[in-house]
């Protein structure tokens, strides 16, 4: 029997279509599947019959399995399962723990691969019609967490963030959207730079609202968003209109490649 290997797979953001052929492959042939909130039951139908699951997200009233346990439970299933499948939303190595799972994984000798997923950044985006870059329009962008660790300040670089010729893209940023677009005009970035919100990118329940960085709190608060939620800032949102081509109304049933190991339901 081979030795046990921990895979840490993104799943892209929630559009199952989007979960790489290597990634559906592992789920399929997993003994554990160890995954949380942001990953769509659509995927969670990939996993046979005959694996576990361990959901580590948050519930209802409760907190987040601590890291540190998740960490120790992935080498615990080491020690008696042998294909263990860590789902991670978007990419692993993108604001998504994935590099602490691995140095831990290393850490305590536990094998381990690294399957990158589509992250929001990239999928949310194009399924909102906003290129990340485009010819003449932005040269570059820059991906930032809005969110800090708990009580500590927000301190980016805001000056060097306030580069109109490069789109920013905002993780996490909910609840300090207000200070995020205050920093960025007081860095001097223009009140009529154009921005964008999207809520639950890629999938069924997609909400976009395009708006400006002075507008973009309050349209945020007005339209009722709510997590997850994905900020654009930048000039490429003003090709939104032209470039609106996901309805998410007409998405089609999810028509990922056969379950090979599925028994009576395969
Ligand atoms: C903890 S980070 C995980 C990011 C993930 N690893 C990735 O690569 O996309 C969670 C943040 O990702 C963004 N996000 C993830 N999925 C999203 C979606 N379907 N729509 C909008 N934003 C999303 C939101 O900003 C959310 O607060």
């Amino acid at each position: 029997m081979s030795k046990a290997r921990v895979y840490l797979v993104g799943t892209g953001p929630g559009d199952p279509d989007l979960l790489t052929v290597k990634a559906l492959r592992l789920l399929q042939n997993s003994d554990v599947v160890v995954y949380d909130r942001l990953v769509s039951d659509e995927i969670l139908e990939q996993i046979p019959p005959g694996a576990s699951r361990i959901y580590v997200g948050k519930r209802t009233g409760k907190h987040t399995l601590p890291q540190q346990e998740i960490n120790a439970l992935l080498v615990k299933l080491a020690a008696s399962k042998r294909t263990i499948v860590r789902l991670k939303g978007g990419d692993p190595f993108v604001f998504g723990r994935g590099s602490e799972e691995a140095e831990y994984l290393a850490r305590h000798q536990v094998p381990f691969e690294v399957i990158p997923g589509i992250t929001s950044a990239s999928a949310c985006t194009t399924y909102a019609g906003i290129p990340l870059t485009h010819r003449g329009l932005a040269q570059g962008v820059q991906i930032i967490t809005g969110h800090c660790r708990a009580d500590l300040p927000l301190d980016l670089d805001w000056r060097s963030l306030a580069d109109p010729s490069k789109t920013i893209v905002v993780y996490m940023g909910l609840a300090n959207i207000a200070l995020i677009c205050d920093r960025l005009m007081q860095a001097g970035l223009a009140e009529e730079t154009p921005a964008a919100a999207i809520q639950n990118g890629t999938t069924r329940e997609q909400r976009r609202i395009i708006s400006t960085l002075a507008r973009l709190p309050r349209d945020t608060c007005e339209q009722g968003l709510t997590a997850p939620v994905l900020f654009v800032i930048g000039r490429v949102v003003r090709l939104a209109g032209v470039l609106d081509w996901f309805r998410p109304g007409e998405i089609s049933t999810p028509n990922l490649l056969p379950v090979q190991n599925r028994g009576q339901h395969g």
